[in-house]
């Protein structure tokens, strides 16, 4: 029988896309910098990591890209002078988004051939052990986060996250073909990216959040193209149906899609609505612009 490491350490961070749903902005600030509210998504793709038990961090990056590894580093001026103001406060935020000393890592995609492509190019940063991989554009509110929830309920193999999208969608998603149901999990017994309506096998799609066997790197090696030329993931993730594990996890939580303007507004409405310092004055402007 296969033995599984249990043990999750590391994720991978793709964020080499570019983001042309966002230019102009994303013509010199990378997607994942956006902000909701005042944290970039990258943040929240992190905190998300740490929460779950990650200790390594793996960004595969592209041109353009810098302010994402800046954002993890000192900022010695501004640290100084928040210091010489005695503005703690804000001094101890922006030293909390520094990520421990050797903890983690940047690899430059250096051209943009789809997200299996970008974890590809983290490859040898892993050795012979699973690891996760985040998607930061997906901001997924969930308690707790989505990747732990991955992780308690993973048991070795591979797994992708899921949610149920409504039929009209199913060309925006990897859609899996769903086997048993095993508590919290689906069997994933097929997987296929961007299926039109007519030829879905169901509506469970994948969001970004993935836990992958270092297998997968194997079939990544071969760099075949697939939907949109692209090379996919999630056509790797289907190369290794029968030969490992695989589940499908429907989280508990929200997603919002990021990488579209409506899904990165709603984001920032409902984060603004919650957050105790603006969340009242916001919501009563918003009701009354409803209003008229
Ligand atoms: P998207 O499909 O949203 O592509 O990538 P994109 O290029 O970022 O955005 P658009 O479509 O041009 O607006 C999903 C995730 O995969 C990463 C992206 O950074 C994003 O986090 N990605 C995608 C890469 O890292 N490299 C790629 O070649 C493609």
């Amino acid at each position: 029988m296969t033995k599984f490491s249990k043990k999750i350490r590391k994720a991978i961070f793709p964020v080499g896309g570019l983001g042309t749903r966002f230019l102009p902005a994303t013509k010199s600030i990378p997607k994942e910098m956006l902000p909701v509210l005042d944290k970039p998504l990258v943040q929240y793709a992190v905190d998300e990591a740490i929460e779950a038990g990650i200790e390594e961090f793996i960004f595969v990056t592209g041109r353009g890209k810098s302010a994402i590894e800046n954002y993890f580093d000192h900022s010695i001026e501004l640290e100084s002078n928040l210091k010489d103001k005695e503005n703690l406060e804000n001094l101890n935020l922006i030293q909390k988004t520094v990520l421990k000393p050797g903890s983690v890592s940047f690899i430059r995609q250096q051209r943009p051939l789809g997200l299996g492509h970008a974890v590809w190019c983290a490859r040898n940063f892993i050795s012979d052990e699973p690891v996760a991989v985040i998607l930061a554009d997906d901001l997924i509110e969930a308690n707790p986060g989505c990747m732990k929830q991955m992780i308690e309920n993973w048991d070795g193999g591979n797994m992708v996250a899921t949610m149920n999208v409504e039929d009209k969608d199913t060309s925006s998603y990897g859609i899996i073909t769903p086997g048993k149901i095993i508590r919290d999990k689906i069997e994933v017994r097929g997987i296929v990216e961007k299926p039109k309506p007519k030829n879905a096998p169901s509506n469970i799609a994948v969001v970004g959040r993935y836990i992958i066997q270092p297998s997968v790197f194997e079939d990544l090696a071969l760099q075949k193209k697939g939907t949109n030329d692209e090379i996919q993931l999630t056509d790797s993730l289907s190369s290794q149906i029968g030969k490992y594990p695989f589940y499908a996890y429907n989280f508990i939580g929200t997603r919002y899609d990021c990488g579209t303007k409506i899904g990165f507004t709603k984001a920032n409405t409902n984060f603004a609505l919650k957050d105790d310092e603006i969340g009242k004055e916001y919501n009563d402007w918003l009701s009354s612009l409803l209003k008229n």
